[in-house]
């Protein structure tokens, strides 16, 4: 079991299997990139499965998301869901994608047991969308979106970050076509993880505003805390019915103490919080040969000392060395 000095019990792990990405959100990253990690100091596939092995066999973990960068870009996607849903226990699996390439992967990673997607989706409107995201792809992530629902990978819920002047208009619009398509939308606070070091607290869109937002086009009925569990997302219900949207406020409304998870980076290191400023090198350990009872230990250890909160409201709050892409979403 992965517990911490505050009684929390992580079952959620997020495991990295990339930080490159084909976008360029400018929340997330500059325009010219960023410096990637060299091949060899990724995991290796079998690397990651035996992680994820011990993980649920070993630490209790029964939810497994992939995150990146885009998880679309690690050509060995596919096998490593595959192998991950013959372990058992069988972890429940996801994945959060910017829904590119999609199109195209969503039949084979369902077939191989992915069980559903969130898809990041910002704008409806392809030239705000390039602004955005700095790439002119508008279309894919759309018809990825729709092909994930098509292969049963559901439910797909959206994930949608607003920007002051870019798309802080767009949520009634958003929510509509939502309901329409029939995803889970759910609005997120934008977080200081830029590798840019380029967030605002009075600059961001809240939590506040994107509900008074909704409510000039739909009524909205809380889901109330017994439904909510440890997600991160508050929910709402829309128009009396059945559709809920959900806003992730990491900023203004903080989750911490409901938090079930650890995460995994593409390069080997255990995380307790998007907002660490540690990390635990399991890399290390697997290449110098340790047994899987010292890598569990190496993972108890590390989540034991799990901070309370991710201290954006301390006055000496730190931004993590790593941005957003690097971390895993
Ligand atoms: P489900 O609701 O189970 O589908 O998962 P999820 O909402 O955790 O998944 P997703 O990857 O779509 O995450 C959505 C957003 O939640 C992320 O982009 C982050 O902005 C936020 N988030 C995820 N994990 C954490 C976390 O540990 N701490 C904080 N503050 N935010 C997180
Ligand atoms: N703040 C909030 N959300 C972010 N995402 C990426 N960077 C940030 C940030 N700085 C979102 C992406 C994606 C999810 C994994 O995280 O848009 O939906
Ligand atoms: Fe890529 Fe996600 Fe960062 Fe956008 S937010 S650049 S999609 S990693």
């Amino acid at each position: 079991m992965l517990i911490d000095t505050f009684g929390r019990v992580a079952t959620d792990l997020r495991v990295s299997l990339t930080d490159r990405c084909n976008l360029r959100c400018t929340y997330c990253m500059p325009e010219e990139g960023l410096q990637w990690l060299a091949k060899p100091d990724l995991l290796t596939d079998d690397e990651i499965v035996r992680l994820i092995h011990l993980a649920v066999t070993e630490l209790g973990i029964t939810e497994v998301r992939f995150t990146g960068g885009e998880p679309l870009l690690r050509p060995g996607l596919v096998g490593i869901v595959e192998r991950c849903a013959a372990l058992e226990p069988r972890p429940t699996l996801s994945l959060t994608t910017n829904g590119i390439g999609l199109k195209r992967a969503a039949p084979a990673l369902k077939a191989a047991g992915l069980d559903r997607v969130n898809v990041s989706l910002d704008t409806l409107r392809p030239d705000v969308f390039k602004t955005l995201t700095r790439r002119d792809r508008h279309r894919d992530v759309i018809e990825g979106l729709h092909a994930a629902r098509d292969a049963g990978l559901t439910p797909v819920k959206v994930n949608s970050v607003l920007m002051p002047g870019l798309n802080d208009d767009e949520a009634p619009e958003l929510l509509a076509w939502a309901v329409e398509h029939d995803y889970e939308l759910r609005f997120i606070e934008q977080m200081p993880l830029d590798a840019q070091h380029g967030w605002k607290r009075d600059g961001m869109i809240t939590a506040g505003d994107i509900l008074a937002s909704l409510r000039t086009r739909f009524t909205l009925t809380p889901e109330g805390d017994e439904q909510r569990g440890s997600a991160p997302a508050e929910r709402w219900v829309v128009d009396g019915g059945p559709h809920r949207v959900g806003v992730i406020a990491s900023v203004t409304r903080p989750f911490c103490r409901a938090c079930d998870r650890t995460r995994l980076t593409a390069d080997g290191q255990v995380r307790t919080c998007l907002f660490a400023r540690e990390e635990t090198d399991l890399r290390a350990a697997l290449r110098s040969g340790a047994p899987d009872r010292e890598i569990a230990e190496l993972w108890r250890t590390a989540m034991w000392g799990k901070k309370a909160g991710s201290g954006l409201d301390d006055p000496s709050f730190l931004q993590p060395e790593r941005p957003m892409s690097a971390i895993g979403g």
